[in-house]
């Protein structure tokens, strides 16, 4: 099972501060939106407490990583491993599966994904949550970059103008299967 990776960091590859975003442009969100639509898409159990209201994203297949074997939550799909999650993905042979976080997620599951849609933010934020560095990540290679764009970071309270723009990466070497266990 191959998969995609998507992830808005800042200019030091920071993706989140307590448990939230460090910054949310309408048209990144957009974007995020119009990509996954429909689509699988893997998060952590905490990635999920950020969401409003801690709910599931409409529209997609959610599966939710958590080794809590009491966590249930409605119209989402929790796995406790990777094995499980494998397993799970075989179900949606048909469609696309994102990665979309946080830290943990993408550390674990990267090596399973042939691209990464990363929106790049010219600025640098406080940080406790941070993306590796996939400029110097072995086997990961920039194939395109989008012109910069501006827009509004709705999280800032004086509406700060920023700069970001679209960067596409593709792991080049050969990619790891996630292992399904026989039993
Ligand atoms: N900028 C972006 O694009 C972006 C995107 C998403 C998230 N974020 C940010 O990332 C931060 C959160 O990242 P995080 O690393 O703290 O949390 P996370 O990856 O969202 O969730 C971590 C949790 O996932 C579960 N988990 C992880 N690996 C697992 C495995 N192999 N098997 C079963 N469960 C597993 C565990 O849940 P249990 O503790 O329940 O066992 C773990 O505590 C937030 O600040 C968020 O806003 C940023």
């Amino acid at each position: 099972m191959h998969m995609k990776l998507i992830v808005a960091v800042d200019r030091n590859w920071g993706i989140g501060y307590k448990n939230q975003l460090i910054i949310s442009l309408a048209d990144d969100m957009k974007r995020f939106k119009q990509l996954t639509q429909h689509d699988v898409v893997i998060y952590g159990r905490k990635t999920l407490e950020s969401f409003p209201g801690g709910r599931p994203l409409p529209d997609r297949v959610n599966i939710i990583l958590s080794r809590n074997p009491a966590i249930k939550v409605p119209d989402a799909n929790v796995c406790r491993n990777i094995n499980q999650l494998g397993k799970k993905l075989q179900q949606y042979p048909e469609k696309p599966a994102w990665v979309i976080g946080g830290e943990s997620v993408y550390r674990q599951l990267m090596r399973y994904c042939r691209k990464a849609y990363v929106t790049q933010i010219d600025q640098t934020y406080e940080a406790d949550a941070a993306f590796p560095d996939l400029d110097h990540e072995q086997g990961w290679e920039l194939v395109y970059e989008e012109p910069w764009q501006e827009g509004v970071n709705r999280l800032s309270p004086d509406k700060e103008v920023v700069r970001f723009r679209y960067l596409h990466y593709q792991q080049l070497l050969s990619i790891s299967k996630i292992h399904l266990n026989p039993k």
